[in-house]
């Protein structure tokens, strides 16, 4: 693996999937795999479990992590052929280039604008990065894509899963805030390559990207999504084709009990953090059924197993 931005730079899934769940059995199996490297973290937005749990993955493997607030210093400029006589102070030319004199991997976490589908969609700021580094990038949760989030979630399944082909049902759920469209991008990307029977649900309007949802079943009745469901992933984003916006709080989208009642016993996912009682209802999250903490859990094994084959 030379960078970790998408499913597409994995060559074999399942030996990655395998790989996460034999380091979570013993975490310090390789604790000297990056003895003498830096990870280094680049944070232009906020993060708690990302954080957290990929600064532990570098120190279970031996490695020095620095970790950085980006948004607090100046402000990075992407154009080519830039006159920089504005608020922009350096070039992600000379940044990645300087920071990739201190570290043996970045990682790089940075949202979109939800304003300029263009090009929050070029997914500019990761794969500038890429372009400008000497070292291995590794997406922390880039404009459309959550890739440590989505195997850490095929890692949970791959646990927790009762059948070979379990029926795993995405929906869309309220929010108060219009959010971004990375973490079911790229779960969609990540399930789409298992043995799952698939089904996306979410009101109308708030279609995904072609890209992601080629291929994968829509269901725009809930209800009939969730019956005989093993797995419900629950998560809000805002509209793609009307780029950014909350078209309709639909809130009766909200996972409750009833709704659960439709399905195979199914466990309840979320990626966190998660708006309880407008999510999800607290006798949901409250249950046995509810995997939210193992999946955080999962974040680090699945950092570690991604920086174990880049370090490799
Ligand atoms: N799920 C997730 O990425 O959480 P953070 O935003 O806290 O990193």
């Amino acid at each position: 693996m030379e960078n970790f931005l998408s499913v597409k730079d994995v060559e074999d899934i399942d030996k990655l999937i395998k790989l996460g769940l034999k380091i979570k059995n013993k975490p310090l199996r390789y604790k000297n795999k990056g003895r003498h490297k830096t990870l280094v973290l680049l944070f232009f937005n906020p993060s708690l479990r990302t954080r957290l749990s990929t600064q532990k993955a570098g120190l279970n493997l031996g490695m020095s992590v620095i970790s950085m607030n980006a948004a607090q210093g100046w402000k990075l400029e992407f154009e080519e052929g830039a006159i920089m006589n504005a608020d922009k102070a350096e070039h992600i030319k000379e940044a990645a280039a300087v920071i990739s004199q201190y570290a043996d991997i970045i990682g790089v976490r940075t949202f979109p604008s939800l304003n300029d589908k263009a090009k929050d969609y070029e997914d500019r700021v990761i794969h500038n990065f890429v372009q400008y580094a000497s070292v291995p990038v590794i997406s922390l949760e880039s404009a459309i894509r959550h890739p440590l989030q989505s195997l850490a979630d095929m890692i949970t399944i791959e646990e927790y899963k009762k059948t070979e082909r379990p029926k795993v049902v995405l929906t869309w759920a309220p929010h108060p805030r219009a959010l971004p469209q990375a973490v079911s991008n790229s779960f969609l990307e990540w399930a789409k390559t298992r043995p799952f029977d698939l089904v996306l649900t979410h009101p109308q309007g708030y279609e995904l990207s072609e890209q992601f949802v080629e291929g994968v079943k829509i269901e725009y009745d809930q209800k009939k999504a969730f019956e005989n469901a093993d797995f419900i992933y629950a998560k809000n984003w805002s509209s793609y084709n009307q780029y950014g916006q909350i078209l309709n709080p639909a809130k009766e989208w909200m996972i409750d009990d009833e709704k659960m009642k439709l399905t195979n016993e199914a466990k309840f996912m979320h990626c966190l953090p998660v708006r309880r009682n407008i999510v999800v209802a607290d006798s949901v999250i409250n249950s046995k059924n509810a995997l939210c903490i193992q999946q955080a859990n999962n974040r680090t094994f699945a950092a570690q197993a991604v920086l174990k084959q880049l370090l490799e």
